[in-house]
């Protein structure tokens, strides 16, 4: 086995489950996926489908790691505020 250190300090996960997906989670994901490309922010934060997190009636869920802030009712209307959440938990200090 092989571990591969990663540079990319934020991880923000998105629902991949159906719940999401039927309420516009893999728009959610493919939006941030591209917000991020465009600010030149791939090498920072990297963007993860993910299981259920347990806001299945509230979704399309995201959860922001490390912080482990979760988002429910996400639009892709609201990834720039995403992002912008996820610059103050990477600038604050721990
Ligand atoms: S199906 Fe997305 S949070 Fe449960």
């Amino acid at each position: 086995m092989k571990a591969n250190s990663s540079e990319k300090p934020l991880t923000i996960f998105v629902c991949g489950k159906s719940n999401c997906c039927k309420k516009g989670g893999d728009k959610v994901r493919s939006k941030l996926k591209a917000a991020i490309k465009e600010a030149g922010l791939k090498r920072e934060i990297r963007v993860v489908e993910s299981g259920c997190l347990d806001e299945c009636k509230n979704g399309p869920a995201v959860m922001l790691c490390p912080a482990n802030l979760v988002f429910s009712e996400v639009r892709p209307g609201d990834v720039d505020e995403l992002l912008e959440v996820a610059a103050a938990e990477y600038l604050s200090p721990v």
